[in-house]
């Protein structure tokens, strides 16, 4: 077997998706500690001291508590290279996190035991299941009273309209959670030795009715483990393959990641079931990850990651063949090499330079503004990935400089953070101010923050009376001329240039669009 080979066939690259408060954060570090990042449980609290003081780079951060920016962590576990991307919790960054979903081959997706499906979940799920992801799904929380590990998976099943199979199942819940047993390698987990430390591997058993069950738990929740799985493989379909890959079938996990219980079981099945590295569609052919020719793209961009530097960080997925460091690949969108001779992969917390990367692998390309989100680099073929989404923004408002002599500066600033993804940026074809659009509102907070603290540009946001902003398309290019020219007052420009109608209301976009059938207005964008 190629080298390109066993290392693909080793990769897993996953992201987590919770509703905020699920314990995604808590699991994750759960996650570092089996991959051997982070030392022993105790470490953990003090790491998340560390991790906020490294976070120190966006105040905004700081003063809202939560997590603005998503990132990268790499860790090994039994031989397997586990590349993890966080996406952040807070709604009104989802456009991120679509972003970074992108990027994955599948997700975990948590849930509170005691909440069930929650909004942010079911939006993020919505996400996957337009790339047909595989998820899986892992109910955490089970130290607390939650609901009954039935009516979860009921739930899941009616909600998301997925077939679930659970993998493990709770004994006990709240006070009661004594552990779980595995279901599909008849072991029996508990708790009590497990919170400190790693677990250990379980008691390996001859299904729920060995006798040696009988020394090691209650005899009431004894039988209801007996009666529970029998009914469970009486009701549940048995994991099937093909149709979790197929993202139609989620296995279902129990634990309580706080108490580190669950977490070893979920890392397994994730080893074991999740898919290796994807093939990816481009303009032209489909990419595997066995081509030998190295290929990716950006989804993602993070200024001023370090205060001390003020770099710029393209994250960028690996789709094919082996990468070295100082590889020149060609920048599809304009031709041009770029030198990646100082690639950056993120294991845990810290940064090393990536030597070599495999597919499946992100790392991040510090840059001075010359990488997008959307740019695909190939090592010379004319490839470009598809399917990175720009959103419509939902609500826009203006910007102004507070010093008017400002006005260019402001617009260099705006321009690259619209390059970046922090927003949308639209330069109206009539008239001197910017227009701002964003997904959430807290955007617009995140972007002041910054043009005030890494441009040194005081701005102010200010409402607009817009409904919207769509890009405009025709494969005429005569019609597409007339429309704009017919409609200045309306029309706008984004960062890359790309035409944008801005609406005053619902009926003005309905009305244009009755009246120019053969332009298309479209909420989301391909950044090519
Ligand atoms: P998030 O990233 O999805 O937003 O969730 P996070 O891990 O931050 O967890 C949210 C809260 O739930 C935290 O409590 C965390 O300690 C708690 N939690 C996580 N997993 C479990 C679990 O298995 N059982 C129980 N009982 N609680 C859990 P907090 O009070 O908000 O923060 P903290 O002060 O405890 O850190």
């Amino acid at each position: 077997m190629s080298a390109l080979q066993t290392e693909v066939d080793r990769r897993r690259t996953f992201a987590i998706i919770a509703h905020p408060d699920a314990g995604k954060t808590t699991l994750t570090e759960k996650l570092l500690l089996f991959g051997g990042a982070i030392q022993m449980a105790g470490e953990v609290k003090a790491r998340g001291d560390r991790r906020r003081a490294r976070s120190d780079w966006m105040k905004v951060e700081q003063e809202r508590g939560i997590s603005v920016a998503s990132s990268v962590m790499t860790f090994e576990y039994e031989k397997r290279m586990f590349n993890l991307l966080d996406t952040p919790g807070h709604e009104d960054f989802s456009e991120d996190t679509y972003r970074v979903l992108t990027a994955v081959d599948s997700a975990i997706m948590v849930l509170d035991g005691a909440k069930g499906i929650e909004g942010q979940t079911r939006k993020l799920f919505e996400v996957c299941r337009l790339r047909d992801m595989p998820v899986t799904t892992f109910i955490n929380k089970l130290d607390r009273e939650s609901m009954d590990p039935f009516e979860l998976l009921d739930v899941i099943e009616q909600q998301l309209a997925l077939d679930v199979t659970p993998a493990t199942w709770p004994i006990g819940m709240g006070r009661d959670f004594k552990g779980c047993y595995d279901l599909i390698n008849d072991r029996l987990i508990l708790i009590e030795k497990t919170k400190n430390d790693l677990p250990d591997d379980g008691l390996v058993c001859q299904g729920v009715d060995d006798p040696q069950l009988d020394n090691l738990l209650p005899e009431n929740l004894l039988e209801k483990l007996r009666e529970d799985v029998a009914m469970v493989r009486e009701l549940c379909p048995e994991f099937d393959p093909q149709a979790y890959l197929d993202g139609t079938m989620t296995p279902v996990y129990f634990g309580s990641a706080i108490n580190n219980f669950g977490v070893r079981e979920l890392l397994e099945g994730i080893g074991n079931r999740s898919p290796i590295p994807s093939s990816f569609k481009t303009t032209g052919r489909e990419v595997t990850p066995y081509d030998n020719k190295v290929s990716g793209f950006v989804f993602k961009i993070q200024a001023n990651m370090d205060p001390k530097h003020r770099d710029r960080i393209a994250f960028f997925r690996l789709v094919s063949g082996k990468f070295k460091r100082g590889m020149k690949l060609k920048l599809v969108r304009d031709g041009k090499l770029v030198n990646l001779h100082n690639p950056v992969m993120f294991m845990a917390q810290d940064r090393e330079l990536a030597e070599t990367a495999w597919p499946g692998d992100i790392f991040g390309i510090p840059n001075h503004g010359n990488l997008r989100i959307g740019d695909s680099l190939t090592e010379g073929e004319e490839l470009r990935f598809t399917g990175i989404p720009n959103f419509a923004p939902e609500y826009i408002q203006t910007v102004r400089p507070e010093d008017p002599m400002k006005a260019k500066h402001l617009g260099r600033a705006l321009q690259q953070l619209a390059e970046e993804g922090a927003a949308r940026v639209f330069k109206p074809t009539i008239g001197s101010e910017w227009f701002v659009g964003v997904v959430g509102m807290l955007q617009f907070d995140v972007m002041g923050d910054r043009i005030r603290t890494e441009y040194d540009v005081p701005c102010r946001f200010e409402a607009t009376s817009l409904y919207t902003a769509v890009w405009v398309e025709c494969d005429d290019k005569f019609k597409l001329k007339a429309f704009i020219d017919g409609n200045k007052a309306n029309m706008a420009e984004d960062h890359s240039g790309s035409p944008v109608f801005l609406a005053r209301n619902a009926w003005r976009l309905d009305k244009a669009r009755d009246d120019n059938p053969d332009i298309r207005f479209l909420k989301t964008k391909e950044q090519l």
